[in-house]
């Protein structure tokens, strides 16, 4: 959460500073900032509450010159989102300005330190601490030794931190620190660059410096990029080629991200399918496992969360069923908590389609720790959860724009459902057979999408059920029952109307006294060995006057005549009914919060990658 870029050059740098803040909005959309030394030697700082484009609108009007500069992206964790909450955060003398994204989690320790000294603070952000704790160093070793006084300031902070400092002192020169928080930077002769995300720098370079835990670097305007450690020791510089097919492009002929994303689901199924079965069987050459290690997993974990945790307990079902293999399934952030049983014959799986949630990244870290090896599902190349990973699969989506999690979901299901087929094969607990004709049963996926998208409005006429409700229930059976929590998932988090979801079959254990007329309930209700215990609950919840949404398969006229409204998806194999079952949930959700005068992509409170704990 939270972008940070900046620049030390040749060029203007309030253009790159602007473009790389809008590129790292997914990050944070609640207040934006930049600070630049201008030539003048002074340091400008301009910030503004809300997006970048009110940011952009105000620096337009002021006509400022500088080559170098910091620039960020709110997500706000302390004090509320404002203008003066807003980074950059400066000391009281105006000469150092700092951008961070992170928690620093000792920052009222530290308050109470500086304040005792005369600090007085101006914002409620952990962040200041950081910006008066450096200047501090700065002045103790006699306003000459950044790099060292940037060493001293993190030695006293606890927390995460991706840091980036510019100094009236170093007119040319940026100083960045980087723990937990991602940070990259890159060398170019137009001068040298830094942010939080490869997708702000895709334009300028085409490598990148990754840096890790614990690094530092000194960014000069020659163009050069110095990493070194907390004893000042340069370091050789870990690159990564910068991915162009991850850079979003833009929303096109669609109103919005996430109704492109929706329309992207079928290409993804073919991509993925074709990409990973050659000769007859399942290849997932990236994930770098032997077969004797799979012969040996006698557990899998599997650790995630939101929506990737719902996609996971769709893999549970799919690896138990055809692997055989017992399956736990944890939430990240639950785990890192937990007294976890893991052995030699554990096999531990990341599922995270930033590859940066920091939840997930600990759970990783910890299963480590434990001397077990961990490997990521992710959908971004080169992330700190495909880094660290002993294996990667890649869900091969494309870049995800919208904060609600569309087809990275559908793709995370799709690979793991072709994770279960691969270690049902390694396992010999299928017959060669079998796996084709999985996949051809796969390969029926994309037109039954395309069906779905052909003329969505059956799927938008639904969203009346929600009308004037203050809650919806979602439920499901089986294998349904997370795609049943995943749509309520996306109708709350993009519509703000409260939403839960139940195994069908729990409804007369409680939720069942929710009901009362008009109440919305949108049930999943495939054609398959549940159908019928499902067709049930229908009939008990319109006994009670509230609504029926069902999602049911073509020709269900049984389920259609029950409810309300219904909403039909293609007849397709039971086991992939949750990857066309998603489609017309992400379409209701979408609907019912555009009736709602909500923006689909850039819902309140939220980021599409969640960095902090
Ligand atoms: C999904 O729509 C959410 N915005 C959110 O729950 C997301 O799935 C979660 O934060 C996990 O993200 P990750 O997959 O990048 O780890």
């Amino acid at each position: 959460m939270c972008g940070i870029v900046g620049y030390a050059g040749k060029n203007e740098v309030v253009d790159f500073l602007l473009s790389g803040l809008y590129s790292l909005e997914y990050r944070g959309y609640d207040s934006a900032g930049i600070a630049l030394v201008c030539d003048q030697g002074a340091l400008e700082v301009v910030k503004r509450a809300g997006s970048v484009s009110h940011l952009d609108e105000a620096i337009k009007t002021l006509g400022l010159n500088a080559c170098t500069g910091i620039g960020h992206t709110r997500w706000a964790t302390h004090g509320e989102p404002s203008e003066l909450n807003a980074h950059p955060h400066v000391n009281s003398d105006n000469t150092l300005a700092l951008v961070h994204n992170g928690i620093i989690e000792n920052h009222y320790v530290l308050r109470e330190e500086l304040e005792a000294k005369g600090y007085v603070f101006k914002t409620e952000t952990d962040t200041e601490v950081i910006a008066f704790l450096l200047d501090q160093e700065y002045k103790k070793l006699g306003s000459t030794d950044m790099p060292q006084a940037l060493i001293n300031t993190c030695k006293q902070l606890k927390g995460a931190y991706a840091i980036a400092v510019c100094h009236v002192d170093y007119p040319h020169e940026i100083f960045a620190a980087r723990n937990g928080s991602p940070l990259v930077c890159a060398q170019s002769n137009q001068g040298a660059y830094l942010a939080s995300d490869m997708i702000a720098l895709a334009k300028y370079v085409d490598e990148l410096i990754v840096l890790d835990n614990g690094q530092f670097a000194h960014l000069k305007s020659d163009g050069s990029v110095r990493v070194f450690d907390s004893q000042i020791n340069s370091l050789e510089h870990q690159t990564m080629q910068v991915d162009a097919n991850n850079v979003p492009a833009a929303s096109g002929e669609y109103p919005d991200f996430m109704l492109k994303e929706i329309y992207e689901q079928p290409e993804i199924a073919r991509r993925i399918v074709d990409g990973h079965f050659k000769d007859g069987h399942i290849r997932l050459d990236g994930l770098n496992i032997s077969d004797a290690d799979i012969k040996d997993t006698d557990r899998i974990f599997i650790v995630a969360c939101g929506s990737s945790y719902h996609a996971s307990l769709i893999a549970k079902s799919y690896i138990e069923s055809v692997a055989r293999i017992p399956v736990e399934v944890a939430v990240a952030s639950e785990f890192n908590y937990q007294d976890v049983l893991v052995s030699e014959h554990t096999l531990c799986i990341v599922v995270t389609q930033s590859g940066e949630t920091a939840d997930t990244l600990s759970a990783a870290r910890k299963i480590k720790g434990l001397g077990a090896k961990v490997f990521a599902i992710t959908n971004v190349i080169g992330s700190t959860a495909a880094r660290e990973a002993d294996g990667v699969l890649y869900t091969n989506a494309g870049p995800e724009v919208s904060v609600a999690a569309t087809k990275t979901y559908f793709a995370q299901v799709l690979a793991m459902y072709l994770l279960a087929l691969f270690l049902a094969d390694k396992k010999e607990k299928l017959e060669p057979q079998d796996i084709v004709n999985a996949v051809s049963s796969l390969r029926k996926l994309p037109q039954a999408i395309e069906d779905i998208l052909k003329d969505i409005s059956s799927y938008e006429k639904c969203a009346e059920v929600c009308e004037g409700a203050r809650s919806a229930l979602f439920i499901g059976r089986g294998v349904n029952y997370p795609t049943a929590s995943e749509g309520a998932l996306k109708l709350k988090e993009i519509s703000y109307l409260h939403a839960e979801s139940y195994p069908a079959g729990e409804m007369k254990h409680g939720p069942i006294a929710l009901l009362e007329p008009g109440f919305p309930v949108i049930v999943v209700i495939p054609q398959d060995q549940t159908r019928n215990k499902t067709l049930s609950n229908i009939e008990e919840i319109m006994a009670r006057g509230a609504q029926v949404c069902a999602l049911a398969t073509e020709g269900d006229e049984q389920v259609k005549e029950s409810a309300n409204y219904t909403m039909f998806v293609p007849a397709i194999d039971t086991d992939l009914t949750p990857l066309v079952s998603i489609v017309p949930l992400q379409i209701f959700a979408r609907k019912v919060a555009f009736d709602r005068g909500q923006n689909v992509d850039r819902p309140r409170n939220l980021a599409k990658s969640v960095t902090v704990e």
